[in-house]
């Protein structure tokens, strides 16, 4: 198993495990995370935006230009941001942190 530390926006932090192969997204959801995955991981929205803590963020395979693009229109982007539709759990990051932006907002209902 993968562990996972989400720290949400108020500053609490949830632990969760799930299996390697696992999207983040997915893991966050279960975990209660306000993660809305609106597009389901077609890189359409960007409401399952995270920041990766610094430690992990280089740990990641690189974000794509399409989630690159899509991470410009979110709110509240830090250097660190990434689609967690976009990471796939590995033991590799087992212990991985993130914390969930405290502005989330769905482009589509604009
Ligand atoms: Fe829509 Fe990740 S779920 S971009």
């Amino acid at each position: 198993m993968v562990r996972v530390t989400f720290i949400t926006p108020e500053g609490d932090q949830v632990k969760a495990e799930a299996a390697a192969g696992t999207r983040l997204l997915e893991v966050g959801q279960a975990a209660g995370m306000p993660l809305e995955g609106t597009c389901e991981g077609q890189m359409a929205c960007s409401t399952c935006h995270v920041i990766v803590g610094a430690d992990w963020f280089d740990k990641l395979d690189p974000a794509s230009e399409d989630e690159e693009d899509m991470l410009d229109l979110a709110a509240g982007v830090a250097r660190t941001s990434r689609l967690s539709c976009q990471i796939t759990l590995s033991e590799a990051l087992d212990g991985i942190e993130v914390r969930i932006p405290g502005e989330s907002r769905d482009l589509q209902r604009l």
